[in-house]
């Protein structure tokens, strides 16, 4: 635990990490790299829930874009993050890290339900808590499924996991003057529509003071220095400090 920022975080990887360079689908190999970065944070003492996307498989917004019925659209897309966090479970577990897995749709079946307290409680026996279909309903996204596990289980950070190194002022891979900040604010995010979650996952970050860390997957051994407090990545945090915690479980 020495030398730790944070005591439990929450993990968020979208769909798309799980198919590495494939297009689609899950890549074992991709799905083992992210584990082995997984397991090497939770090695050092830190509590780690993880929301897995299901972009990699199926994408809610735009085959309701294509005409199909946006409600169906996105609950097939949470199916999708069941299968992504059945496939990342099962390769923590063969590294060695016991993982549960908590759906948001019951499915007794494949994983257990989800349950915030028995949750915490895996969390405290060092399990590994993976989070599945998304908030259950649709219209929200995985992002604000993160925010909102993360503000349930009391997480001190939402790490965003993607294939960049943080939130820029333009898109860096089309723009070669695009500046990367270190620290941004909420509102800055919701006011100059910098991608990084969508608004409602940051409006309810910014309502509760949970600060969240951008960051790139890719790169070996990131997820240990975010949680070392190395900075990397952009930070997103209010104007006035770093929330205070309250125990309510
Ligand atoms: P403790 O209460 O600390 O012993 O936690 P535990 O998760 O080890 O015990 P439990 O008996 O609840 O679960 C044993 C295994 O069954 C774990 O792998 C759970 O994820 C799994 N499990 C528990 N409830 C369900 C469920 O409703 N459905 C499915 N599919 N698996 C479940």
């Amino acid at each position: 635990m020495k030398g730790l920022k944070y005591k439990r975080i929450l993990l968020k990887i979208s769909g798309e990490a799980m198919m590495g360079d494939k297009g689609y689908g899950i890549d074992s190999s991709t799905v083992d790299f992210v584990a082995k970065e997984i397991k090497e944070a939770v090695s050092s003492g830190v509590e780690v829930a993880i929301v897995v996307g299901g972009g990699n498989i199926f994408r809610g917004v735009e085959a309701s874009v294509e005409g199909m019925e946006r409600a169906s659209a996105d609950y097939m897309g949470m199916l999708a993050t069941v299968i992504n966090a059945l496939a990342l479970q099962n390769s923590l577990e063969r590294q060695g890290i016991p993982t549960r897995v908590q759906s948001a749709i019951e499915m007794k079946e494949l994983t257990e339900p989800y349950i915030r307290r028995k949750a915490i409680r895996h969390l405290e026996k060092r399990r590994t808590v993976i989070f599945a279909a998304g908030t259950g309903n649709p219209y929200f996204t995985t992002d604000t499924a993160a925010a909102l596990r993360a503000m349930e289980i009391g997480a001190d950070v939402i790490l965003k996991a993607t294939k960049v190194d943080g939130i820029y002022s333009s898109d860096p891979t089309k723009d070669p003057t695009a500046k990367k900040y270190d620290t941004v604010t909420y509102i800055d995010v919701l006011k100059r529509g910098l991608s990084v979650m969508d608004s409602t996952a940051v409006s309810l970050c910014m309502d509760n003071n949970l600060p969240i860390i951008v960051f790139n997957l890719r790169g070996k051994g990131n997820i240990r220095k975010v949680i070392e407090g190395k900075k990397i990545g952009t930070l997103v945090k209010g104007s006035n400090g770093t929330r205070v915690k309250k125990k309510d479980h």
